[in-house]
């Protein structure tokens, strides 16, 4: 009997339906000739849910996402809701609730795209950032003391727990053994200012460093690490970080490998139901235009095969991106392609079927 995935499907708002589609189709055809089968359950979500009903995500529903094997994420995010309520009311929640506690970001150069960064070839830029994703600035601790008065204070604090940053540390030890590369493990902080939180990352890193001999570990503050992603990107192999670096350093990730186009993302529980989706949010001025670049959400269809264990198929996947970037794509901005979104879903189709397959 074939394999059938129990897959939930958020398109969400914004241009996240268009470039799901896109996604889905090339999941029906890997499915169709690695031979296996997704059945798909889609959740009306998102800030056009929102608006109608009042409700973010509810219990129920995040009950029914913890049944399945992978979730699809299009996009979130519309402009007649308040900054913070979808995120913090259905990612954020969902990251938590489901215990998605890796972000992983892959930022790699594909031939045929274009890099800000002079000189850089895709050879010079190959990393992924292994992200905390439930601790950290992010847990919402604090609060706010004389709100709108002149004596106002604000807190919000790092939550960093032994166990959360223990766990996110190993799954990049792990993750790091697995790639064909320099075998180089990051830990970027901020050992410097952050003499607390960062004194636990660090004290932890070199603790289960002892158990990986095989691989570098290697420390770099954050502000450093900014600086040589742009001149030295080179010099990374997996980089793991906290909640908020991670989130800042990776959109610094995306943009020197193309662009948001391109960029995926997977939080990850890895006993769990992970989660998969494009990072560059919903782009409302482009909704139903056919004119957003599909690439990410492909690409987080290859990060969800390649988690739920189908790795020839997502091998075959980025193939397919591979050649779609580097034949046909002119740009991979917004309408700027040289193609529409369904053709782009198109082609990476065409490339699949292509490939050997012996
Ligand atoms: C991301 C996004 C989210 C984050 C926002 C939308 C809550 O920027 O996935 O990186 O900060 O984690
Ligand atoms: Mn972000």
């Amino acid at each position: 009997m074939k394999k059938t995935y129990e897959i939930a499907v958020i398109p969400g708002d914004g241009t996240g339906p268009e470039v799901v589609a896109e996604g889905l189709k090339i999941l029906e055809s890997v499915a169709t000739l690695y031979d296996f089968a997704c059945h798909i359950t889609s959740y009306d979500i998102g800030g056009e849910h929102y608006l109608a009903s009042g409700e973010t995500i509810s219990d129920e529903l995040l009950e029914s996402l913890k049944t399945k094997d992978a979730i699809f994420l299009g996009a979130i995010g519309h402009p007649d809701v308040k900054p913070g309520i979808l995120e913090k009311g259905i990612l954020l929640k969902t990251r938590f609730a489901l215990d998605q506690y890796i972000n992983l970001r892959p930022v790699k150069l594909y031939e045929g795209v274009y890099t800000p960064i002079k000189d850089k070839l895709p050879e010079h830029i190959d990393f992924v950032v292994v992200r905390e994703n439930t601790e950290g600035l992010y847990a919402g601790a604090g609060g706010f003391l004389k709100r709108g008065t002149a004596d106002e204070v604000a807190i919000q604090e790092s939550i960093n727990t032994r166990s959360g940053v223990e766990r996110c540390i190993r799954y990049a030890f792990e993750f790091c053994k697995t790639r064909n590369q320099s075998h180089k493990l990051t830990l970027c902080g901020k050992t410097n200012v952050l003499t607390y939180a960062f004194d636990l990352w660090e004290r932890t890193f070199y603790e289960v460093a002892e158990e990986y001999p095989d691989i570098e570990a290697d420390y770099a503050h954050v502000d450093a690490l900014c600086m040589w992603l742009i001149k030295n990107p080179e010099w990374f192999d997996v980089i793991v970080t906290d909640n908020m670096f991670g989130d800042i350093i990776t959109d610094l990730g995306a943009m020197i490998q193309g662009g948001m186009g391109i960029a995926a993302g997977a939080n990850i529980n890895p006993a769990g139901v992970s989660m998969f989706e494009p990072i560059g949010g919903s782009a409302p001025k482009y909704t139903g235009q056919q004119k957003i670049n599909p690439i990410a959400a492909i690409l987080a269809v290859q990060l969800m095969l390649d988690t739920i264990g189908e790795k020839k198929a997502a091998l075959s996947v980025e193939a397919g991106v591979a050649q779609v970037l580097k034949n046909d794509i002119q740009d991979v901005a917004a309408g700027q392609m040289g193609y529409s979104t369904r053709e782009i879903g198109d082609r990476v189709i065409d490339y699949i079927k292509k490939q050997d397959r012996r």
